[in-house]
């Protein structure tokens, strides 16, 4: 009967996952098993703490439903989701930065025409964006889908609202780039929100002392044929989160200026009473391929199964 020590434990569990078939879900399982019992030498785990472990993450599950994923929050305030990120986005040359796509990307994005009102019901201080998708070489890309969302003026995407199931989307469309690569839209000021504290994970920031905020930001995702999906967020120059975002989302290229402007006539011929802002974004995409990403509720093919 095999006895181990601590460290001869590591190597024999290791080595129980040599026949996997699959070779990259192989190196996955030995490094995991790797990272973890290294964690529980250099923490002296004790019993308490294990449980304690457990029991977080079964509430973390059992938290999850179709339209809450509990445990995708865990990993962006764990900075996991960023790391990600990064390492499957080393080599920019040049395109646009990326970051998370977030909880409250539903995939029901209607095709918007250029110039809409995408928050006309909303109070808010009114925002007119406007943007231009191009090439890494600066050419226009036309005819790209652009998905747009963002945050009401009370911090929360419609899809948070019950009003959502009856009234559909607001601040939150696709635009369709013209063959100037660009589009436009109104809108309303995003602001700074919490990201969802009903939970274990909101529990977990409040008791460690750490701000659930997220700067304000809006959602874009570029899916044009041929380019890799670019998933990012352009935020509000100013916001007092920027340096603090709970999900460690933020490049400063991201950060875009606002300007506030009084003139009564928007750049597409609106005419407007109030003060307004505007936002002027250029984002670079890089030749590729890869499917947008599935929105919650909608299944994941199993990581490490064979084909
Ligand atoms: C968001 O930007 O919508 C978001 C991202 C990560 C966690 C929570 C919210
Ligand atoms: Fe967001």
């Amino acid at each position: 009967m095999p006895q181990f020590n601590d460290t001869e434990l590591t190597a024999a569990v290791i080595q129980s996952f040599k026949e996997t078939p699959n070779p990259r879900a192989k190196f996955l399982l030995q490094e995991l098993v790797k990272s973890l019992h290294d964690y529980v030498r250099r923490t002296d785990l004790t019993f308490e703490e294990w449980e304690y472990a457990i029991d977080f993450l079964t509430r973390t599950g059992h938290k999850c439903t179709d339209i809450r994923q509990e445990f995708i929050l865990l990993s962006d305030v764990l900075g996991v989701s960023m790391l990600v990120d990064a390492v499957n986005h080393r080599d920019r040359d040049g395109a646009t930065e990326t970051t998370v796509l977030g909880p409250f990307y539903v995939g029901e994005h209607k095709v918007t025409p250029d110039g809409t009102d995408i928050s006309a019901t909303l109070p808010g201080e009114r925002l007119y964006v406007q943007a231009r998708v191009t090439d890494l070489d600066g050419k226009p890309v036309a005819g790209a889908p652009v998905d747009v969302w963002h945050a009401d003026d009370d911090g929360f995407y419609d899809s948070q609202k019950p009003s959502y199931a009856t009234q559909g989307p607001s601040s939150r469309a696709r635009f369709i780039t013209g063959d100037d690569g660009r589009f436009h839209f109104r809108t309303i000021l995003p602001c700074s929100y919490p990201i969802p504290t009903d939970g274990p994970v909101g529990e977990m920031i409040m008791q460690t002392r750490r701000h659930p905020m997220r700067p304000a930001h809006i959602h874009f995702l570029v899916a044009a044929k041929g380019y890799e999906p670019l998933i990012t967020h352009v935020f509000m120059e100013g916001d007092k989160y920027l340096d603090s975002d709970v999900v460690f989302g933020v490049k400063d290229e991201l950060v875009a200026k606002i300007e506030k402007r009084t003139d009564p006539v928007m750049p597409d011929g609106t005419k407007t009473s109030e003060p307004w802002h505007l936002m002027t974004y250029d984002f670079r995409i890089k030749p590729g391929e890869g499917a947008p990403p599935a929105p919650l509720g909608v299944k994941a093919e199993k990581v490490g199964e064979d084909a």
